[in-house]
Protein backbone atom coordinates (compact mmCIF):
# COMPACT_ATOMS: atom_id res chain seq x y z
CA UNK A 1 0.00 0.00 0.00
CA UNK A 2 3.23 2.61 0.50
CA UNK A 3 3.37 2.27 -3.04
CA UNK A 4 3.73 5.33 -5.08
CA UNK A 5 0.09 5.47 -6.90
CA UNK A 6 -1.03 5.12 -10.53
CA UNK A 7 -3.90 6.81 -12.38
CA UNK A 8 -7.33 4.30 -12.53
CA UNK A 9 -6.90 3.74 -16.29
CA UNK A 10 -3.23 3.76 -16.51
CA UNK A 11 -2.37 0.61 -18.51
CA UNK A 12 0.02 -0.75 -15.52
CA UNK A 13 -2.83 -0.23 -12.91
CA UNK A 14 -5.27 -1.90 -15.26
CA UNK A 15 -2.65 -5.35 -15.78
CA UNK A 16 -2.73 -5.67 -11.91
CA UNK A 17 -6.83 -5.01 -11.82
CA UNK A 18 -6.95 -7.83 -14.47
CA UNK A 19 -4.70 -10.32 -12.25
CA UNK A 20 -6.45 -9.15 -8.96
CA UNK A 21 -9.73 -10.38 -11.03
CA UNK A 22 -7.80 -13.79 -12.25
CA UNK A 23 -6.95 -14.72 -8.84
CA UNK A 24 -10.19 -13.54 -7.04
CA UNK A 25 -11.47 -16.58 -9.70
CA UNK A 26 -9.15 -18.94 -8.07
CA UNK A 27 -10.25 -17.83 -4.54
CA UNK A 28 -13.94 -18.13 -5.48
CA UNK A 29 -13.24 -20.93 -7.54
CA UNK A 30 -15.31 -19.69 -10.27
CA UNK A 31 -14.90 -18.81 -14.06
CA UNK A 32 -17.71 -16.10 -13.91
CA UNK A 33 -16.10 -13.17 -16.09
CA UNK A 34 -18.01 -10.60 -13.55
CA UNK A 35 -15.69 -11.41 -10.25
CA UNK A 36 -14.02 -8.13 -8.93
CA UNK A 37 -13.82 -6.10 -5.42
CA UNK A 38 -16.48 -3.63 -4.97
CA UNK A 39 -15.18 -0.73 -3.20
CA UNK A 40 -16.21 -0.57 0.31
CA UNK A 41 -15.60 -3.28 2.99
CA UNK A 42 -17.92 -6.74 3.68
CA UNK A 43 -20.93 -4.70 3.99
CA UNK A 44 -20.83 -3.05 0.41
CA UNK A 45 -20.65 -6.45 -0.84
CA UNK A 46 -24.03 -7.80 0.78
CA UNK A 47 -25.71 -4.46 -0.17
CA UNK A 48 -24.22 -4.74 -4.26
CA UNK A 49 -25.81 -8.29 -4.14
CA UNK A 50 -28.74 -7.42 -2.87
CA UNK A 51 -29.52 -4.27 -4.68
CA UNK A 52 -28.94 -5.58 -8.10
CA UNK A 53 -30.86 -8.35 -8.11
CA UNK A 54 -33.89 -7.28 -6.43
CA UNK A 55 -36.70 -4.58 -7.26
CA UNK A 56 -39.51 -3.24 -4.74
CA UNK A 57 -41.95 -5.97 -4.30
CA UNK A 58 -39.57 -8.61 -4.80
CA UNK A 59 -39.41 -11.54 -1.95
CA UNK A 60 -36.30 -12.63 -0.45
CA UNK A 61 -35.93 -15.35 1.55
CA UNK A 62 -33.00 -15.09 4.03
CA UNK A 63 -31.38 -16.89 6.20
CA UNK A 64 -31.01 -15.69 10.08
CA UNK A 65 -29.39 -17.26 12.70
CA UNK A 66 -27.43 -13.99 13.39
CA UNK A 67 -26.06 -10.65 13.29
CA UNK A 68 -25.66 -11.19 9.48
CA UNK A 69 -28.97 -12.38 8.32
CA UNK A 70 -30.35 -9.64 10.36
CA UNK A 71 -27.62 -7.29 8.24
CA UNK A 72 -29.14 -8.81 4.93
CA UNK A 73 -32.86 -8.28 6.05
CA UNK A 74 -32.38 -4.64 7.03
CA UNK A 75 -30.81 -4.38 3.25
CA UNK A 76 -33.79 -6.04 1.75
CA UNK A 77 -36.73 -4.06 3.60
CA UNK A 78 -34.67 -0.77 2.20
CA UNK A 79 -34.72 -1.72 -1.39
CA UNK A 80 -38.43 -1.76 -0.53
CA UNK A 81 -38.35 -5.81 -1.52
CA UNK A 82 -39.94 -7.86 1.38
CA UNK A 83 -37.87 -10.31 3.62
CA UNK A 84 -39.14 -14.13 4.26
CA UNK A 85 -37.16 -15.20 7.05
CA UNK A 86 -35.81 -18.52 8.08
CA UNK A 87 -34.98 -18.53 11.44
CA UNK A 88 -32.48 -20.61 13.74
CA UNK A 89 -31.73 -19.70 17.59
CA UNK A 90 -28.12 -18.16 17.61
CA UNK A 91 -25.92 -20.58 17.33
CA UNK A 92 -27.41 -23.32 15.70
CA UNK A 93 -27.23 -23.97 11.54
CA UNK A 94 -30.53 -23.43 9.85
CA UNK A 95 -31.85 -26.32 8.57
CA UNK A 96 -31.71 -26.42 5.27
CA UNK A 97 -35.07 -28.47 4.43
CA UNK A 98 -36.63 -25.65 5.90
CA UNK A 99 -35.54 -22.82 4.01
CA UNK A 100 -36.07 -25.35 0.92
CA UNK A 101 -39.89 -25.40 1.76
CA UNK A 102 -40.30 -21.13 2.18
CA UNK A 103 -38.82 -21.44 -1.70
CA UNK A 104 -41.15 -23.70 -2.43
CA UNK A 105 -44.01 -21.66 -0.83
CA UNK A 106 -42.58 -18.25 -1.73
CA UNK A 107 -41.34 -18.85 -5.13
CA UNK A 108 -38.93 -15.45 -4.32
CA UNK A 109 -36.93 -13.75 -6.24
CA UNK A 110 -33.42 -14.70 -4.05
CA UNK A 111 -32.27 -16.68 -1.08
CA UNK A 112 -29.53 -15.31 1.08
CA UNK A 113 -27.46 -17.11 3.72
CA UNK A 114 -24.59 -16.59 5.53
CA UNK A 115 -22.04 -19.43 4.57
CA UNK A 116 -19.76 -18.08 7.63
CA UNK A 117 -22.05 -16.43 10.65
CA UNK A 118 -19.08 -14.63 12.43
CA UNK A 119 -21.74 -12.92 15.00
CA UNK A 120 -21.73 -17.50 16.63
CA UNK A 121 -19.24 -19.16 14.92
CA UNK A 122 -21.87 -21.17 12.86
CA UNK A 123 -20.86 -23.04 9.36
CA UNK A 124 -24.74 -22.59 7.24
CA UNK A 125 -24.80 -25.78 5.10
CA UNK A 126 -25.39 -24.07 1.82
CA UNK A 127 -24.91 -26.46 -1.13
CA UNK A 128 -28.01 -28.23 -0.83
CA UNK A 129 -30.01 -24.89 -0.69
CA UNK A 130 -28.11 -23.56 -3.74
CA UNK A 131 -29.43 -27.00 -6.01
CA UNK A 132 -32.73 -26.83 -4.79
CA UNK A 133 -32.74 -22.51 -5.43
CA UNK A 134 -31.00 -23.56 -8.79
CA UNK A 135 -34.18 -26.61 -9.58
CA UNK A 136 -36.72 -23.81 -8.68
CA UNK A 137 -35.57 -20.77 -10.48
CA UNK A 138 -34.52 -19.19 -7.48
CA UNK A 139 -31.26 -16.88 -6.97
CA UNK A 140 -28.75 -18.23 -4.15
CA UNK A 141 -27.06 -15.07 -2.56
CA UNK A 142 -24.02 -16.32 -0.57
CA UNK A 143 -22.15 -14.24 2.49
CA UNK A 144 -18.45 -15.70 2.31
CA UNK A 145 -17.38 -12.82 3.72
CA UNK A 146 -15.45 -15.04 6.86
CA UNK A 147 -15.43 -18.14 4.59
CA UNK A 148 -13.05 -16.87 1.73
CA UNK A 149 -9.72 -18.34 1.93
CA UNK A 150 -10.24 -19.95 5.33
CA UNK A 151 -12.48 -23.11 4.27
CA UNK A 152 -14.07 -24.35 1.24
CA UNK A 153 -16.16 -21.95 -0.92
CA UNK A 154 -16.83 -23.97 -4.28
CA UNK A 155 -19.14 -20.68 -6.38
CA UNK A 156 -19.53 -22.73 -9.48
CA UNK A 157 -19.34 -26.21 -8.21
CA UNK A 158 -22.44 -25.69 -5.63
CA UNK A 159 -24.09 -23.53 -8.36
CA UNK A 160 -24.11 -20.08 -6.44
CA UNK A 161 -25.71 -17.25 -8.55
CA UNK A 162 -23.91 -14.65 -6.24
CA UNK A 163 -20.86 -14.51 -3.49
CA UNK A 164 -19.74 -11.80 -1.64
CA UNK A 165 -16.46 -11.35 0.71
CA UNK A 166 -14.24 -8.89 2.59
CA UNK A 167 -10.61 -8.42 2.56
CA UNK A 168 -9.95 -8.70 6.21
CA UNK A 169 -10.89 -11.49 7.07
CA UNK A 170 -8.91 -14.90 5.79
CA UNK A 171 -7.32 -13.31 2.98
CA UNK A 172 -5.19 -11.04 5.66
CA UNK A 173 -5.44 -7.83 3.92
CA UNK A 174 -6.90 -4.51 5.29
CA UNK A 175 -10.30 -3.99 5.24
CA UNK A 176 -11.47 -1.67 2.21
CA UNK A 177 -12.64 -4.26 -0.87
CA UNK A 178 -15.24 -6.92 -1.29
CA UNK A 179 -14.68 -9.24 -3.70
CA UNK A 180 -18.28 -9.77 -5.26
CA UNK A 181 -19.12 -12.66 -8.07
CA UNK A 182 -22.18 -12.98 -9.82
CA UNK A 183 -22.90 -16.15 -12.48
CA UNK A 184 -24.90 -15.67 -15.91
CA UNK A 185 -28.41 -16.43 -13.96
CA UNK A 186 -27.32 -12.97 -11.97
CA UNK A 187 -26.67 -11.10 -14.66
CA UNK A 188 -29.58 -12.14 -17.00
CA UNK A 189 -31.83 -11.08 -13.66
CA UNK A 190 -29.63 -7.94 -13.73
CA UNK A 191 -30.35 -7.13 -17.37
CA UNK A 192 -34.29 -7.84 -17.37
CA UNK A 193 -34.88 -5.19 -14.31
CA UNK A 194 -37.76 -3.46 -14.95
CA UNK A 195 -36.85 -0.70 -12.65
CA UNK A 196 -33.11 0.59 -12.37
CA UNK A 197 -30.68 -0.32 -9.96
CA UNK A 198 -31.38 2.12 -6.70
CA UNK A 199 -28.14 2.56 -5.77
CA UNK A 200 -26.04 4.47 -8.84
CA UNK A 201 -22.52 3.51 -6.88
CA UNK A 202 -23.41 -0.16 -6.52
CA UNK A 203 -24.68 -0.47 -9.88
CA UNK A 204 -23.22 -2.91 -11.38
CA UNK A 205 -24.15 -3.03 -15.23
CA UNK A 206 -21.95 0.48 -14.83
CA UNK A 207 -19.28 -0.74 -12.95
CA UNK A 208 -19.31 -4.28 -15.01
CA UNK A 209 -18.02 -1.68 -17.70
CA UNK A 210 -14.66 -0.47 -16.08
CA UNK A 211 -14.18 -3.73 -14.45
CA UNK A 212 -14.42 -5.44 -18.77
CA UNK A 213 -12.86 -4.97 -21.66
CA UNK A 214 -14.26 -1.34 -22.27
CA UNK A 215 -12.14 -0.13 -19.49
CA UNK A 216 -15.19 2.95 -18.84
CA UNK A 217 -14.56 4.87 -15.92
CA UNK A 218 -17.67 4.86 -13.18
CA UNK A 219 -15.74 5.67 -9.84
CA UNK A 220 -12.06 6.24 -8.55
CA UNK A 221 -10.60 2.69 -7.94
CA UNK A 222 -9.32 2.78 -4.68
CA UNK A 223 -5.74 1.94 -6.10
CA UNK A 224 -3.55 1.24 -2.59
CA UNK A 225 -6.52 -1.33 -1.55
CA UNK A 226 -6.13 -2.98 -5.14
CA UNK A 227 -2.34 -3.28 -5.17
CA UNK A 228 -2.95 -4.32 -1.14
CA UNK A 229 -5.35 -7.09 -2.57
CA UNK A 230 -3.07 -8.34 -4.91
CA UNK A 231 -0.83 -9.08 -2.81
CA UNK A 232 -2.83 -11.09 -0.51
CA UNK A 233 -4.27 -12.81 -2.88
CA UNK A 234 -0.79 -13.92 -4.47
CA UNK A 235 -0.02 -14.92 -1.06
CA UNK A 236 -2.80 -17.15 -0.50
CA UNK A 237 -2.44 -19.09 -3.79
CA UNK A 238 1.17 -19.18 -3.73
CA UNK A 239 0.56 -21.69 0.14
CA UNK A 240 -2.39 -23.17 -1.98
CA UNK A 241 -5.92 -22.82 -1.08
CA UNK A 242 -6.48 -26.27 0.31
CA UNK A 243 -3.48 -26.33 2.41
CA UNK A 244 -4.72 -22.96 3.53
CA UNK A 245 -8.00 -24.28 4.97
CA UNK A 246 -5.72 -27.14 6.38
CA UNK A 247 -3.90 -24.57 8.32
CA UNK A 248 -6.81 -23.02 9.66
CA UNK A 249 -8.29 -26.25 10.57
CA UNK A 250 -4.88 -27.26 12.29
CA UNK A 251 -4.80 -23.90 14.38
CA UNK A 252 -8.82 -24.58 15.33
CA UNK A 253 -8.58 -27.96 16.71
CA UNK A 254 -5.42 -27.15 19.01
CA UNK A 255 -7.56 -23.92 20.42
CA UNK A 256 -10.13 -26.22 21.21
CA UNK A 257 -7.99 -28.34 22.78
CA UNK A 258 -6.02 -26.21 25.07
CA UNK A 259 -9.10 -24.47 25.62
CA UNK A 260 -11.09 -27.18 27.01
CA UNK A 261 -8.29 -28.06 29.44
CA UNK A 262 -8.87 -24.89 30.89
CA UNK A 263 -12.42 -25.50 31.27
CA UNK A 264 -13.94 -23.36 28.46
CA UNK A 265 -16.93 -24.63 26.92
CA UNK A 266 -18.32 -24.40 22.90
CA UNK A 267 -22.04 -23.61 22.27
CA UNK A 268 -21.45 -24.77 18.59
CA UNK A 269 -22.50 -28.21 17.81
CA UNK A 270 -19.12 -29.54 16.91
CA UNK A 271 -19.72 -30.09 13.10
CA UNK A 272 -21.15 -26.89 12.67
CA UNK A 273 -17.91 -25.39 13.94
CA UNK A 274 -15.94 -22.29 11.87
CA UNK A 275 -12.52 -23.13 11.94
CA UNK A 276 -11.44 -19.04 11.85
CA UNK A 277 -14.44 -17.99 14.20
CA UNK A 278 -14.31 -19.72 17.55
CA UNK A 279 -17.28 -18.92 19.71
CA UNK A 280 -16.44 -20.34 23.56
CA UNK A 281 -18.31 -19.98 26.83
CA UNK A 282 -15.34 -18.69 28.97
CA UNK A 283 -14.88 -20.04 32.49
CA UNK A 284 -14.22 -15.90 34.07
CA UNK A 285 -16.87 -14.30 36.06
CA UNK A 286 -16.13 -11.41 34.74
CA UNK A 287 -15.63 -11.90 31.01
CA UNK A 288 -15.22 -8.39 29.91
CA UNK A 289 -12.43 -7.76 32.74
CA UNK A 290 -10.42 -11.10 31.23
CA UNK A 291 -10.59 -9.59 27.81
CA UNK A 292 -9.48 -6.36 29.06
CA UNK A 293 -6.30 -8.38 30.90
CA UNK A 294 -5.79 -9.75 27.34
CA UNK A 295 -5.13 -7.04 25.37
CA UNK A 296 -3.98 -4.45 28.18
CA UNK A 297 -0.89 -7.09 29.40
CA UNK A 298 -0.33 -9.85 26.34
CA UNK A 299 -1.75 -7.17 23.54
CA UNK A 300 -3.95 -10.00 22.66
CA UNK A 301 -7.79 -8.68 21.38
CA UNK A 302 -10.54 -11.38 21.85
CA UNK A 303 -13.85 -10.56 20.54
CA UNK A 304 -17.27 -10.50 22.60
CA UNK A 305 -20.80 -11.76 22.24
CA UNK A 306 -23.06 -9.76 19.96
CA UNK A 307 -26.84 -8.84 20.44
CA UNK A 308 -28.18 -12.07 22.38
CA UNK A 309 -24.98 -13.85 23.06
CA UNK A 310 -23.70 -10.66 24.54
CA UNK A 311 -21.34 -11.19 27.56
CA UNK A 312 -22.24 -14.76 27.11
CA UNK A 313 -19.39 -15.99 24.65
CA UNK A 314 -16.07 -14.74 23.64
CA UNK A 315 -15.16 -14.78 19.63
CA UNK A 316 -11.80 -15.86 19.08
CA UNK A 317 -10.49 -15.11 15.50
CA UNK A 318 -8.00 -17.14 13.84
CA UNK A 319 -7.40 -15.68 10.27
CA UNK A 320 -5.71 -16.05 8.08
CA UNK A 321 -1.94 -15.41 8.71
CA UNK A 322 -3.17 -15.38 12.44
CA UNK A 323 -4.31 -19.30 11.54
CA UNK A 324 -1.04 -20.90 14.05
CA UNK A 325 -0.07 -22.93 16.25
CA UNK A 326 2.12 -20.17 17.42
CA UNK A 327 -0.70 -17.58 17.62
CA UNK A 328 -2.97 -20.07 19.48
CA UNK A 329 0.42 -21.10 22.36
CA UNK A 330 0.21 -17.61 22.96
CA UNK A 331 -3.10 -17.29 23.55
CA UNK A 332 -3.44 -20.36 25.76
CA UNK A 333 -0.41 -19.28 27.70
CA UNK A 334 -1.84 -15.90 28.50
CA UNK A 335 -5.07 -17.53 29.87
CA UNK A 336 -3.32 -19.97 31.72
CA UNK A 337 -2.50 -17.12 33.41
CA UNK A 338 -5.94 -15.43 33.95
CA UNK A 339 -8.02 -18.81 35.12
C1 LIG B 1 -20.42 -12.73 7.87
C2 LIG B 1 -20.24 -11.25 7.69
N1 LIG B 1 -20.94 -10.62 6.75
C3 LIG B 1 -20.81 -9.30 6.56
C4 LIG B 1 -19.94 -8.55 7.30
C5 LIG B 1 -19.81 -7.10 7.06
O1 LIG B 1 -18.55 -6.77 6.65
P1 LIG B 1 -17.88 -5.34 6.93
O2 LIG B 1 -17.88 -5.14 8.40
O3 LIG B 1 -16.52 -5.53 6.34
O4 LIG B 1 -18.70 -4.33 6.22
C6 LIG B 1 -19.17 -9.17 8.29
C7 LIG B 1 -18.22 -8.41 9.13
O5 LIG B 1 -17.72 -8.85 10.12
C8 LIG B 1 -19.32 -10.56 8.48
O6 LIG B 1 -18.61 -11.18 9.42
Amino acid sequence: MAEPLLGHLDPAFLAILDRVQGRLRQAFRTVHPLTLPISGTGSAGMEACLVNLLEPGDAAVIGVNGAFGERMCAMVERIGARPVRVEAPWGETIPPERVVVALERHRPRLVGLVHAETSTGVAQPVVEIAAAARALGVLSVVDCVTSLGGMEVKVDEWGIDAAYSGTQKCLSCPPGLAPLTFAPAALERLASRKTPVSSWYLDLSLIGRYFGTERVYHHTAPISMIFALEAALGEVLEEGLEARFARHLAAHRALVAGLEALGFRFPVAVEHRLPMLNAVIPPFPDEKLARKELLDRFGIEVGGGLGPLAGRIWRIGLMGTNATLDVVDRLLAALRTLV
